[in-house]
């Protein structure tokens, strides 16, 4: 199995006088005020999850956005501070961007832009030229602020998702002595969705300065492959997956996204996390009920709708589970800028009291939804809650709470119910795997989880768990720099 220790050797080897340099959007610990004292957070997505444990493993530098209102307060005076902050392995560099930055860059072309047209959830993505300019303005700040610490040192910088296709060619026009990798963390759509995005051209163009491209399935590649084929000059070779164009070639590949698997399994088992679990039974009133859990940013893609549609559905064809079944939702509040959230969160409260009120009895209610940023223990306390986790995303590039659940649950209990059209269903086929947008059918899934024999959960636990443990997010850093620095990559 790859662990923590073995990824850290591999990346002392290969890596060698090379500094390690991730750039995302998102940083890793937010810095807030809490009266007059200073605290800081772990933001909610996939993101910080996956890439944390391969700086802590390679220490070097991670360059994001300031978004705290007290991260200025920690910075020193080149604008960084050691991370994690209890326990400091790597240096975290911020770039504090302007409100109007933010909007053009953050809100308008990366969220109102760019994630719907990846993903396929029936919302419009729009695009203004001032936008994209500011899109690549803030580029250049981040390109600045990396080579102030890469200057002629030779580095390997790792930029993650659509924030940042721009930033390559920007960077190596900088900088000369670095090779540079970005991984795409959600979906790359076919080409004719690519053919709404104005500014394809020159976007595909910077983004094959990269050396390599990487997306979370073949299928993304695949997409990626055809829309160079077909909007940009250059020479696609689709044998070996790679694309030459102006005397650089970029190899795009596969490799899933995923997590500490033993991280997450261990501390499901601390003390710490079984006391909350209980706290939070006895809170939520949830001791001798069927129990369904969901875990999510507030976001359209992540088809929450659907999912208190299904519930509804669910007591309507299943009577019998009235009074005795709870769903929870948890639900992180995300991009609050944009109508299409705020939207998307008065909906969700108007479904869930309608629903609510239908079926309330004797003080109980079949949906709970917990609005709140959750910390990782908290989220794996939940985890370890009840019967059945529910991922029913339209559309997901990966999906990483799918793999939480799974490492949280050492007892081999409990039953994931997985939607078709996530990165992690090509991996765990074990999971009751749904097509979000059938109602009826997502019902069904849920009385199937719940009624689901142990020895059958069981089996299909005990095999989820083989596979995210042997993939786990030190073999997915491996793979990716077995791929850029080119030596064979050895299963362990
Ligand atoms: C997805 C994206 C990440 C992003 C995360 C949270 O997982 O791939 O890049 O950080 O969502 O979204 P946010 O906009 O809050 O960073």
């Amino acid at each position: 199995m790859w662990t923590r220790e073995r990824l850290s050797d591999l990346i002392k080897t290969k890596l060698g006088e090379r500094l390690l340099v991730v750039v995302s959007n998102r940083e890793p610990y937010v810095h807030v005020f809490d009266g007059d004292e200073v605290k800081y957070y772990v933001p909610p997505g996939g993101l910080v999850t996956a890439l944390e444990p391969i700086m802590e493993a390679s220490g070097g530098y991670w360059v994001a956005q300031a978004s705290g209102e007290a991260d200025n307060l920690v910075v020193d005076g080149d604008n960084q501070v050691a991370c994690p902050p209890d326990h400091p392995s790597y240096t975290l560099k911020r770039v504090f961007l302007t409100k109007e930055e933010e909007t053009g860059f953050y809100y308008k072309f990366s969220n109102a832009g760019m994630w719907p047209l990846c993903h396929v959830a029936y919302i419009r993505p729009t695009f203004e030229e001032a936008d994209y300019k500011t899109y690549k303005a803030v580029q250049e700040k981040y390109a600045d602020a990396i080579a102030e610490i890469v200057g002629d040192r030779p580095a390997f910088v790792f930029i993650q998702d659509y924030h940042f296709a721009n930033l390559a060619r920007i960077l190596k026009e900088k900088v000369r002595n670095v090779i540079t990798a970005q991984f795409w963390h959600i979906p790359w759509p076919n080409s004719e969705v690519v053919r709404i995005l104005p500014f394809k051209e020159e976007l595909l163009e910077d983004l094959l300065y990269n050396d390599l491209l990487a997306f979370q399935v073949q299928y993304h590649v695949i997409n990626f492959l055809d829309t160079v084929n077909r909007y940009v000059e250059s020479r696609v070779e689709y044998d070996i997956s790679r694309v030459n164009r102006g005397g650089r070639t970029t190899l795009v590949r596969a490799f899933p996204i995923s997590i500490d698997f033993e991280q997450v399994s261990e501390i499901s088992n601390s003390e710490r996390v079984i006391r909350m679990r209980h706290e939070l039974e006895t809170k939520y009133r949830l001791k001798g009920k069927f129990v369904a859990v969901g875990v999510d940013r507030i976001d359209y893609t992540k088809g929450i709708l659907e999912r208190f549609r299904a519930v509804d559905r669910f007591l309507e064809k299943n009577p019998q589970y009235i009074e005795k079944f709870v769903f929870v939702q948890l639900g992180a509040l995300s991009r609050m800028q944009l109508a299409a959230y705020r939207e998307l969160n008065d909906s969700l409260n108007e479904l869930m009291v309608s629903i609510n009120e239908k079926y309330q009895s004797h003080g109980w209610k079949p949906i709970v939804f917990v609005r709140a940023n959750h910390s990782k223990e908290s989220v794996i306390a939940w985890n370890g809650i009840g019967n059945v986790s529910l991922v029913t995303s339209l559309h997901d590039g990966m999906n990483l709470v799918a793999k939480e659940f799974v490492a949280s649950r050492n007892d081999l209990s409990g039953a994931l119910i997985l939607s078709e059209f996530t990165g992690a269903a090509r991996e765990l086929v074990d999971a009751i795997l749904v097509n979000p947008y059938y109602i009826d059918g997502l019902a069904d899934a849920l009385k199937t989880a719940i009624e689901m024999s142990t020895e059958e959960q069981r089996r299909r636990m005990t095999r989820m768990r083989e596979a995210i443990s042997q993939q786990n997010v030190y073999r997915w850093a491996a793979k990716i720099l077995s791929e850029i620095f080119n030596f064979e990559f050895v299963e362990a």
